[in-house]
């Protein structure tokens, strides 16, 4: 099978398009993969350092070798850059649901859910703050608050994604670069789900109402935050944290909530943003895109043409580097 994996750790120029052997086990032929931030990291060697040669890739949609099911896939280990993808954490997807929506819905949508729901208790009478809202993450914690019947401010850095939020059902926008972000929000929130860390975390968590709670989920500001926890008395608030990995330890939660997302997804209450569509070769280009936040919106590497790509003999080139060659990869361990 093909994968783009990375023989060192550096730029987004370190991917090869390398034939290797499939996974061993039960596997699943992969129609889109998803890039996420996590493989930025991972990419980097700055976040579970994968030894290398590496296939990233952390979450898949394909059918499963074995009974032909289309599913969805999160593969915390990676793996998921490559024509065969092992079949972890699978969940079924429904017709109504497409490849791109569940690819897009699943990893920010169960971070999304369990960070409002599960963690947050998000209810009607809330005031809920979405920083990184037009993200990922962010735009489906913006709906799903919105469903909750929750009032909705989302933070965003352009006023094009101002628009986006308020299309979403957001009451209000507020610019994410302002520097008093607190007094920006013109009313204390009652809950706050924040994604970016750093001085964004530290200053809604300060405009937060008594017995206010903040649930952080992601850096993408890159910034790590410490919290004091006699300041937490004093203000009487509450800083809680997630990790998907969590949810994964818990099959049964995992799955009904995924199934969850999917029925609203299929229903068409739930409506993830798809940015670029990329083929396997142009992973590096992804992931630039990513790191430049160019290109709003789901990244998705579109593994399935490069199948159809191969049956018609269309040139298969790799990536951008010419200083990186295609090595021989070893099966990854199971
Ligand atoms: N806890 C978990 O299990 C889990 C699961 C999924 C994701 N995450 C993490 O959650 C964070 C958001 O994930 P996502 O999928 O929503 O990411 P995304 O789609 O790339 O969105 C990130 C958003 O963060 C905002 N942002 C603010 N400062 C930024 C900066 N310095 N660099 C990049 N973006 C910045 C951007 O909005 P503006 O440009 O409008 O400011 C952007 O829309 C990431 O750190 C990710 O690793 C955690």
């Amino acid at each position: 099978m093909l994968a783009a994996a990375i023989v060192a750790f550096g730029g987004p120029d370190v991917f090869a398009l390398t034939e290797i052997p499939e996974p061993a086990g039960e596997v699943i032929d992969v129609t889109v993969a998803g890039v996420d931030d996590a493989d930025v990291h991972r990419r980097r060697g700055a976040y579970r350092r994968p030894s290398l040669p590496a296939v990233l890739g952390t979450d898949v949609v394909g059918r499963r070798r074995s009974d032909g099911r289309r599913v969805a896939a999160l593969l915390p280990a990676g793996g998921g850059y490559a024509q065969v993808a092992p079949a972890r954490h699978t969940v079924d997807v429904p017709d109504a649901v497409s490849d791109e929506q569940a690819l897009a819905v699943l990893e920010q949508g169960l971070t999304a859910w369990h960070s409002l729901h599960t963690l947050g208790r998000a209810g009607a009478d809330d005031v809920v703050v979405v920083t990184a809202a037009a993200g990922g993450v962010g735009h489906l914690a913006v709906q799903l608050a919105r469903a909750a019947g929750a009032r909705v401010i989302g933070l965003a850095s352009s006023p094009a994604e101002h628009a986006f939020l308020t299309g979403l059902g957001a009451h209000a926008t507020v610019d994410a670069n302002r520097p008093d972000l607190g007094a920006a929000l013109g009313e204390a929130p009652t809950l706050v789900l924040d994604g970016v860390g750093g001085r964004t975390f530290e200053q809604v968590r300060a405009a937060l109402a008594p017995f206010g709670r903040i649930v952080a989920y992601g850096g993408a500001g890159a910034v790590a935050n410490t919290v004091a926890v006699d300041e937490l008395m004093t203000a009487s608030t509450g800083v809680l944290g997630f990790g998907l990995e969590r949810v994964l330890d818990d099959e049964e939660l995992y799955r009904s909530s995924a199934a969850r997302l999917f029925h609203l997804a299929g229903r068409g209450l739930l409506t993830a943003r798809i940015g670029g569509r990329y083929p396997l070769s142009a992973v590096g280009r992804a992931h630039a895109d990513l790191e430049s936040r160019r290109v709003p919106g789901k990244l998705l590497i579109d593994v399935h043409r490069l199948r159809l790509d191969a049956v018609h003999g269309v040139h298969l080139a790799t990536t951008s580097s010419s200083s990186v060659s295609p090595v021989s990869v070893k099966p990854r361990e199971r």
